[in-house]
């Protein structure tokens, strides 16, 4: 079957996705509570299609479409006839012949959410895709900074880790870059090539902590991703003496730095339990933001009129939710 026009609900990175509609998404967020279910997708059926594990994101889908009133069902490769051999699109048929209104997919190979898209004429929504984007973690990521900075313009970011094997660092680069934050990406050479400084405009790179967390706002840990390391050899000592985030290196990040890590995290590896249940760290909140954030997405996504979102008085466009919010402009994401 030819391709065809990807529908405008679909959410499959951050790299092409314009501010002013980023912007939206997190207003819509903000609007909506997991707590105050609101039935804005009664009878829409959502297909929650994972080829990967996934813990926080696919729970954080399933209870995002719930909490609208949506009907979900996930699919796995274990247990479904993609362990048979059906192909991404015959299974993208499938779902949408039994009444999928959209599709969340994880995937192991890069753009097989795009390739679905353009095929399936319904919306599909990225939740990871190999090494690309996964854009919705940068999303929530953004809304849980914006819980605790006014701003996201100007603000220094250090994102240290395993930057190359990462789809949240890729769709994290995009989104900050565009939003006007400074950003330093830090960790050894395999994992941080210097290529790594073209993904967006004016990266750093850094290759010890000193430099990258000195006057940090933000940092971002990642996971070592020992799955798609495919044969490279990593020195974990020697990783966790250089990179490991202690309580002693964050300290050289500003006093009121925000620690976030997209989970899952590896205690011992990448931080120690004291950074990862310290007073500075947001991996809890950024994992119970993911489910506004992702009830934000699927209204996009499905919702053909958004009514009464937070107000009863007002009725507007799904992701134009016009609020008493103030008004930000391009690249200045506000609270
Ligand atoms: C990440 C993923 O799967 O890309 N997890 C997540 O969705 N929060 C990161 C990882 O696996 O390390």
């Amino acid at each position: 079957m030819a391709a065809g026009a990807v529908h405008k609900g679909s959410l499959l990175g951050i790299e092409h996705l314009e501010v002013a509609e980023m912007e939206s998404i997190l207003r819509l967020a903000r609007k909506l509570n997991v707590n105050r279910p609101q039935p804005l997708l009664r009878n829409r059926r959502i297909a929650l299609l994972f080829y990967e594990t996934s813990t926080r994101t696919r729970t954080s889908f399933e209870f995002a479409a719930k909490a609208l009133g949506a009907t979900t069902t996930l699919v796995q490769t274990a247990g479904s006839s993609i362990e048979k051999g059906e192909s991404l699109l015959d299974t993208g048929y499938t779902l949408r012949a039994l009444g999928a209104d959209a599709i969340v997919i994880r995937h192991p190979s890069s753009g097989a959410p795009s390739h679905l898209a353009k095929h399936i004429g319904i919306p599909v929504i990225n939740a990871g895709d190999g090494m690309h984007e996964h854009p919705s973690q940068a999303l929530l990521d953004a809304y849980t900074i914006l819980q605790h900075k006014k701003t996201l313009q100007g603000l220094k970011v250090a994102i240290i880790g395993d930057i190359f094997h990462s789809r949240v660092a890729r769709s994290s680069i995009h989104l900050l870059s565009k939003f006007g934050v400074h950003i330093t990406l830090c960790g050894p050479q395999e994992f941080v090539p210097d290529v790594a400084a073209t993904l967006a405009k004016g990266l750093r790179i850094a290759r010890n902590m000193e430099e990258a967390l000195h006057g940090a706002d933000v940092v971002m840990l990642l996971r070592v991703q020992k799955e798609r390391l495919s044969g490279l050899q990593i020195r974990e000592a020697e990783y966790v003496d250089r990179y490991q985030m202690t309580p002693e290196k964050l300290r050289l990040a500003k006093r009121d730095a925000l620690l976030m890590h997209p989970g899952p995290i590896i205690r011992g590896m990448e931080l120690t339990s004291e950074v990862a249940d310290g007073a500075q760290s947001l991996i809890l909140q950024e994992v119970a933001n993911g489910v506004p954030v992702r009830m934000a997405i699927l209204v996009r996504a499905l919702a053909k009129t958004v009514a009464r979102v937070g107000n009863p008085r007002k009725s507007t466009t799904a992701g134009k939710v016009s609020t008493k919010t103030k008004k930000t402009t391009g690249g200045r994401a506000s609270r």
